[in-house]
C-alpha cells in the first residue's frame, strides 16, 4: 500500500480534532483511501502547551521549514487562521509543488485570487470545505451536485456564534455578554470574537459562496454588512408578536440587475426553515433553476464538525478528486461568466427600525414626515410606553418598532440619517432586514 505523507501547521482546536481523527482513525483512512495516509508532521509555535490527544514523540514541531523542506510531504493541512504567517506558509507550500487544505475563510475572502493563481501556476491544489459552514459539504454540494443549476441564490446563517448567541437569548434570556462567553468556552468563536458579531466571519463566507454559485469576485470589505451587537431582548420580543424570528443571515441573491449581496440581522418567518437553526448550527437554504430549493443543516463550528470537513478534503485530495473540481471550476480567476454585483444603494428589501422616542404629541408626524420624504411606506407600527423618564427630565419616552414596506436601501438609510436628527428622537435607530 503507497504512503501518503501528510503534515499540520495549526493545533488548536480545529487541528487537535483533524490531528485526532488521522491519528486515531487510520484504518478507516486506509479503507475509504486505500492508501497508508499517515500524519508526519504537525507544526505549532506552543509545543508545550497540553492538549488532550497523544501526539507520538518526534511529529510536534515549532520549526516550519520542517514541513517546507520535506519534499514527500504531499498535502499539508493549513489551520493556523488569519492571513499572516498563514498567506505566506500556503505560498510557500503551493510554490514547491505540495497541495493545500485549509480552513481559513478569511485568507481564502482576502487572498483568494492570488493564493488560486500561484497553485494553478505550480499545478498544485487548494481544498477549503471546512472554510464555509464547517461540517455541512456545501462548497463541495454547489461544485458538483448542483453543478446543471444555474444557481438563483443563497440564504444562509454561516456563523455559528451569533447563531449561538442569539438562541441563547430568545430562548433562555441569557444576556449578551454571559452568550458570547458561553460560545467562546464551547470553541465556536473566533481568536477576536469581534469578528464573530460584527458579521465580518460570514461577510468572508459570503464571498466564498458568492465565488462558488456566481463566479463573483468581491473584496468582503465592500459587501454590506451589519452584526448583532445591537440586537436587544426587547426586539426578539416584538419580532415574535409579529412572526418572526432574529437571525443573523447571509444572503446572496441574483436578480435582472445583478447579484445582491448583504449580511444582516434579519427578521424571519417563522415557517421559513432557516427560522428554526438554533445554537452553534448553521444552515444554507440554495435555490437553483432545476433543482429548486435544497436545504442543508449542520454544525457549522466546533472542532468535531469542522475537522470532518478538514479530513474530507485530505482524502478528495488523496484520491485526486480535488484535483478535477479545482482544475474546472478555476475559481478566483475573474472569470467572464462572473454575476456583477449590485451596489447596496440599489437593494429592495423590506426593513425593521426600533428607536426610542418622545411620548407626546405631533412626535409621529416628525418622523411620519421623514419616510414619507424618502418614499419609504410603513407596513407595520409598535409603540410601547417605557416607564422611565427621559435624561432625569420630566419628558416621557416611547419605543417604537416598524417594518417597512419594500424599499430602496439608499433611500432607507438617508431615512436613517434624518431619523437621528430629529430632536424628538431620544436615541440611535436599530435596524435589520426583514425575510418573508
Ligand atoms: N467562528 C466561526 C463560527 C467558526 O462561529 O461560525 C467557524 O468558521
Amino acid at each position: 500500500m503507497s504512503k501518503i505523507k501528510i503534515a499540520l501547521f495549526g493545533l488548536g482546536t480545529i487541528g487537535t480534532g483533524v490531528a485526532d481523527i488521522l491519528l486515531n482513525h487510520q484504518e478507516h483512512i486506509r479503507k475509504v483511501t486505500g492508501r497508508d495516509v499517515s500524519l508526519v508532521k504537525i507544526c505549532d509555535k506552543n509545543t508545550s502547551l497540553k492538549r488532550d490527544i497523544n501526539i507520538p514523540s518526534g511529529i510536534l514541531t515549532d520549526d516550519p521549514d520542517s514541513i517546507f523542506n520535506d519534499s514527500e510531504i504531499k498535502i499539508v493541512i493549513e489551520l493556523i487562521g488569519g492571513l499572516e504567517p498563514a498567506r505566506t506558509f500556503v505560498l510557500r507550500l503551493l510554490e514547491s509543488g505540495k497541495n493545500v487544505v485549509t480552513a481559513n475563510k478569511a485568507l481564502l475572502a482576502q487572498h483568494g485570487v492570488e493564493l488560486f493563481a500561484a497553485a494553478r501556476r505550480k499545478n498544485s491544489t487548494i481544498a477549503f470545505e471546512a472554510a464555509v459552514c464547517g461540517g455541512i459539504p456545501i462548497l463541495s454540494s454547489i461544485a458538483t451536485s448542483l453543478q446543471a443549476n444555474t444557481i438563483l441564490s443563497i440564504n444562509a446563517i454561516v456563523n455559528g456564534t451569533s447563531n449561538f448567541i442569539l438562541s441563547q437569548m430568545e430562548d433562555g434570556g441569557a444576556s449578551y455578554n454571559d452568550a458570547v462567553k458561553e460560545a467562546q468556552k464551547l470553541g465556536y468563536a473566533e481568536a477576536n470574537p469581534a469578528m464573530d458579531v460584527d458579521g465580518t466571519d460570514a461577510v468572508q463566507k459570503l464571498t466564498i459562496l458568492a465565488q462558488l454559485g456566481f463566479g463573483a469576485t468581491v473584496d468582503w470589505k465592500n459587501v454590506s454588512r451589519m452584526g448583532i451587537e445591537s440586537v436587544d431582548a426587547i426586539d426578539f420580543k416584538f419580532a415574535k408578536d409579529l412572526g418572526y424570528r432574529i437571525k443573523l443571515l447571509a444572503v446572496a441573491n441574483r436578480g435582472e440587475e445583478g447579484l445582491e449581496l448583504h449580511v444582516a440581522p434579519t427578521l424571519v418567518k417563522f415557517d421559513n426553515p432557516l427560522a428554526r437553526v438554533r445554537n452553534a448550527f448553521n444552515a444554507v437554504r440554495v435555490v437553483g433553476d432545476y433543482v429548486g430549493p435544497v436545504f442543508f443543516q449542520g454544525l457549522g463550528a466546533g472542532r468535531k464538525p469542522t475537522a470532518s470537513a478538514v479530513v474530507g478534503d485530505v482524502i478528495d485530495t488523496v484520491l485526486g478528486r480535488t484535483k478535477i473540481t479545482f482544475d474546472t471550476l478555476n475559481l478566483w480567476n475573474n472569470n467572464e461568466q462572473s454575476v456583477p454585483v449590485k451596489r447596496a444603494d440599489n437593494f429592495y428589501g423590506k426593513s425593521y427600525l426600533r428607536f426610542d422616542a418622545e411620548d407626546r404629541a405631533g412626535v409621529m408626524r416628525d418622523f411620519a414626515a421623514v419616510f414619507e420624504k424618502n418614499n419609504i411606506s410603513i407596513a407595520s407600527m409598535i409603540q410601547h410606553e417605557i416607564n422611565n423618564t427621559n435624561n432625569n427630565t420630566n419628558k416621557q419616552n416611547a419605543v417604537i418598532i416598524l417594518i417597512t414596506h419594500e424599499a430602496l436601501e439608499g433611500n432607507l438609510l438617508k431615512a436613517i440619517d434624518e431619523l437621528e436628527k430629529i430632536p424628538s428622537i431620544q436615541s440611535k435607530i436599530i435596524r435589520m432586514r426583514v425575510q418573508d
